[in-house]
């Protein structure tokens, strides 16, 4: 209860991870950012006053967050030759291998302020990282779609920024609209941390050498990449238009999934740690059917997921194996009422998990008691033999 819950990572030699970041009880469903329930965070915070508490460990007083607002708004803008990366990738490059590796370009900007022991660089590495991450992200997103940058306007605040450099035009105002600016602001704090998942244990392993947090957090955002983990949000969405596009149907799509079809598998349901419903899916599937009223659009869509689910919760199979909706199953249907593309939606999980990752990187580097993570193996190779000449192979 006291928040602190160990981690053994199997066979890893190194000591078990333990945090003070997030709590989660798979069975209970709950999740908790130093100790805050997500429910409370989401119906009360903001992303800026959530990325504040997950770093320093306590919500801010006014001063204290308008200060750490105000460093935000200074820091959104990259460098021009950073920039100019942009320009490099090719025209159908994939948005999430572009941000990582403006991430990790980041280390060659700030060579004077990479410091894993100065704790005002590592303070002035964590608020480039958080103000810039909305413009790299936008960045790709608009060479995806073959628009022009449009650069932060540094009145609004960091949602609003991020919508206006996605979705403006460097000929006009942006009007924010506030249910989506909202909706935004709830869905990365809702991604804003989760204990030891595949990523933040990627962020912890590659900071745990003492690579730079610019390095550490490329990587994170490499392991977030994969179908499995935080791609499963673009995979959610290309599995509904593959049903929408079949004359299939829903039932005999839950008939393919459990007849384990190579390749067939129901994306956005699972996870290793909730054996039960998700609480982020349970909040996010209520303001997919908020957004979509309001935007309109993928209401087929977001039948045919709810169909799903009905039939999931209903089915031994799934109900056996403890598969429930997780976060990536209704957040591919937001982003896309948004107007994100689909190749963008594994980058907007990076940017809400990117405070998450930061504290846990900065948890590790902290403590004393961190070593350089060694996990070990259990040998299934041959035993030992001599080399074999060739005329004898
Ligand atoms: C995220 O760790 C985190 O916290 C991650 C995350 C975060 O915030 O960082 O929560 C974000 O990554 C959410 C998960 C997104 N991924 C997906 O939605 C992809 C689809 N889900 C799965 O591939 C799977 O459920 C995992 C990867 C999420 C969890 O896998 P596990 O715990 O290793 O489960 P498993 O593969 O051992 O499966 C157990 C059984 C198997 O059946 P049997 O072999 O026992 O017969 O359940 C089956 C699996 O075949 N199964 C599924 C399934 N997930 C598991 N069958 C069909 N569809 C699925 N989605």
């Amino acid at each position: 209860e006291t928040g602190r819950v160990t981690y053994d990572p199997g066979f890893a030699n190194t000591a078990s991870t333990t945090s003070a970041v997030t709590f989660i009880d798979g069975d209970e469903g709950v999740l908790r950012y130093r100790g805050y329930s997500i429910e409370e965070l989401t119906e009360k915070s903001t992303f800026v006053e959530v990325s504040y508490l997950l770093i320093y460990g306590e919500l801010p007083t006014q001063e204290q967050l308008d200060a750490f607002d105000q460093r935000l708004r200074r820091h959104t803008i990259v460098h021009e030759d950073l920039r100019r990366f942009f320009q490099a990738f090719p025209y159908d490059a994939h948005p999430m291998p572009m941000v990582a590796s403006a991430i990790n370009a980041m280390s060659t900007f700030y060579q004077d302020n990479l410091s894993v022991f100065d704790d005002d660089q590592i303070d002035l590495s964590t608020v480039r990282m958080l103000a810039k991450m909305p413009t790299i992200a936008a960045l790709a997103h608009r060479k995806v779609v073959g628009l022009p940058v449009v650069h932060p306007d540094n009145s609004l605040n960091l949602v609003e920024n991020f919508l206006r450099v996605n979705f403006g035009f460097p000929s006009e105002p942006y009007e924010v609209d506030p249910l989506v600016a909202k909706a935004m602001d709830q869905l990365f704090i809702l991604h804003a941390d989760h204990e030891q998942n595949c990523s933040t244990s990627t962020v912890r392993l590659v900071g745990s050498s003492q690579a730079n947090i610019f390095q550490s957090i490329s990587a994170g955002i490499n392991a977030l990449a994969g179908p499995l983990h935080g791609g499963a949000n673009s995979a959610v969405l290309d599995m509904l238009e593959e049903i929408a596009a079949s004359d299939d149907g829903p039932q005999k799509f839950m008939d393919r999934v459990k007849n384990k079809e190579e390749g067939v598998r129901l994306m956005g349901f699972g996870h290793r740690v909730y054996k039960n419903y998700d609480p982020r899916a349970a909040i996010i599937k209520q303001t997919a059917h908020d957004i979509i009223d309001k935007l309109g659009g993928n209401d087929e869509m977001l039948d045919l997921a709810m169909s799903l689910e009905e039939i999931a919760l209903a089915d031994d199979y799934f109900v056996e194996r403890r598969l429930y909706p997780n976060v990536d199953f209704y957040t591919g249907l937001i982003y896309k009422a948004m107007g994100f593309p689909t190749n963008m939606f594994t980058v907007l999980f990076a940017v809400g998990r990117l405070p998450g990752w930061i504290a846990q990187w900065r948890e590790m580097i902290k403590d004393p008691e961190t070593r350089i993570g060694r996990p070990r193996q259990i040998y299934t190779g041959e035993s030992a033999r001599s080399y074999t000449p060739m005329n004898e192979r």
